[in-house]
């Protein structure tokens, strides 16, 4: 009998037509619900902080949004800026402004290298990818990037840049230690001359479980002289709506101008309504009171998600660190056979990223990692999903 045919028999449920999905970090509809039942009630702002917010201009975005970004990534208002959705949006137009123009400290061109700890984001590889800018991998160690392999690939002169998920790193779930951070920015302020640290704080409120309190990451920088190297940003896509809420940007003074100028020619100025709504939005509930709805909606899914990958870690097949928040947790299979598990899933009906999305150029080096995004499916749903899983690794390891 086959492995599918096993499985069907062990998992009677199961039919053709089921359809899972583990692939993407998305908030589910309950999560999103949340937010629609409060944000429902507000009336569409159109003036805030004396700003006609319908109309074009304020490309720094409203000062009562920039002060919400500021408490979202912990960096000082004069220095935060509110834009729109997405983010990976501006790390695209930062990296772009690097690579064009150049910022005071950060001229990137198409020989430029970047470090990218591994595995990591999908996205962040696809959008240095397509700028032609190679990417150098670094592991992790328990409490961040290691170290040492950072140590080496500065020395290479064309290593410009690295790109971090301080907080609950995507996928892992690491969390760096303010030792990891500070001896970190101490061997980049070797390299400040030319140098881009990309410090992707999307997960930045986003713990389930007690996690370490960072240090104000301006304020490392501020001390090491890396201010105009520090390129921070953050959103509001896990807090509110995903697809519809705001995005922060903040370095130093000159870069902030630079970057404003640059983006003047993309955008006559970011949706001020939105922004306003946000503001209006956490006047009625606290940003703890939101991240601790989220958390009830989130924590069992993780939970449950954890149940039986310790089962199959007691067994032998697997290995995955516990994280204490984000959207994500890595798994990886004691055998090189990722490719194998992912199919298997994908003929019963569970989508999972293919083999090495979360390595640079799809390079997963062990053959063995596979992202589990637990959120989006409801609980029931989440356990079939993981049924599937944890029988098709049985199977197969
Ligand atoms: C590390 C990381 N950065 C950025 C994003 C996307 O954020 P945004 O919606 O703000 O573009 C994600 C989404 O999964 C992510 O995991």
């Amino acid at each position: 009998m086959s492995i599918l045919e096993q499985i069907k028999k062990e998992l009677p449920w199961l039919d053709d037509n089921l359809s899972f999905d583990l692939t993407r970090g998305k908030p589910s509809a309950d999560q999103l619900k949340v937010t629609e039942n409060i944000m429902a009630s507000l009336a569409l702002p159109f003036e805030m902080d004396g700003i006609d917010l319908r109309n074009y201009g304020i490309p720094e975005g409203i000062p009562s949004a920039r002060q919400l970004g500021s408490e979202i990534l912990s960096t000082p208002f004069e220095l935060t800026l509110a834009l729109d959705n997405s983010s990976l949006t501006i790390m695209q137009q930062v990296v772009s402004c690097a690579l064009h123009l150049g910022f005071a400290n950060i001229k990137l061109s198409k020989k430029s290298k970047f470090i990218c700890p591994v595995p990591g984001y999908d996205r962040h590889f696809k959008l240095l990818e397509n700028f032609g800018i190679e990417m150098m991998t670094v592991n992790f160690s328990a409490d961040g990037p290691n170290l040492n392999e950072i140590k080496t690939l500065l020395e290479d002169d064309a290593v410009s840049g690295i790109v971090c998920v301080p907080r609950h790193s995507n996928p892992t779930g690491h969390t760096y230690s303010d030792s990891n951070i500070s001896n970190m920015f101490e061997m980049f302020a070797k390299k400040k001359n030319n140098f881009m640290i990309l410090w992707d704080n999307a997960y930045a409120c986003h713990d389930l479980k007690i996690t370490p309190e960072q240090q104000p990451i301006m304020s490392v920088a501020k001390n090491l002289n890396l201010e105009n190297n520090l390129f921070i940003v953050g959103s509001t896509s896990k807090i509110t709506l995903a697809g519809a809420g705001l995005a922060f940007f903040s370095s130093s003074e000159c870069n902030i101008e630079k970057f404003i100028d640059y983006r003047n020619s993309i955008t006559p100025g970011p949706n001020k309504i939105n922004q306003a709504l946000h503001v209006n939005y956490f006047k009625k509930v606290s940003l703890d009171a939101q991240m601790q709805a989220l958390r009830e909606l989130i924590l069992p899914k993780f939970n449950l998600t954890e149940k039986y990958l310790t089962e199959l870690h007691e067994m032998g097949l697997c290995d995955y660190i516990p994280p204490t928040g984000g959207y994500f947790i890595s798994f990886e299979s004691r055998k090189p056979n990722a490719e194998e598990i992912i199919s298997e899933c994908a003929n019963l009906g569970l989508k999972l990223l293919p083999l090495g999305s979360c390595f640079p150029y799809m390079q997963d080096p062990k053959k063995n990692n596979i992202r589990i995004a637990p959120t989006f499916p409801n609980l029931e749903g989440l356990d079939k999903c993981l049924q599937i899983f944890s029988s098709v690794v049985k199977k197969l390891n």
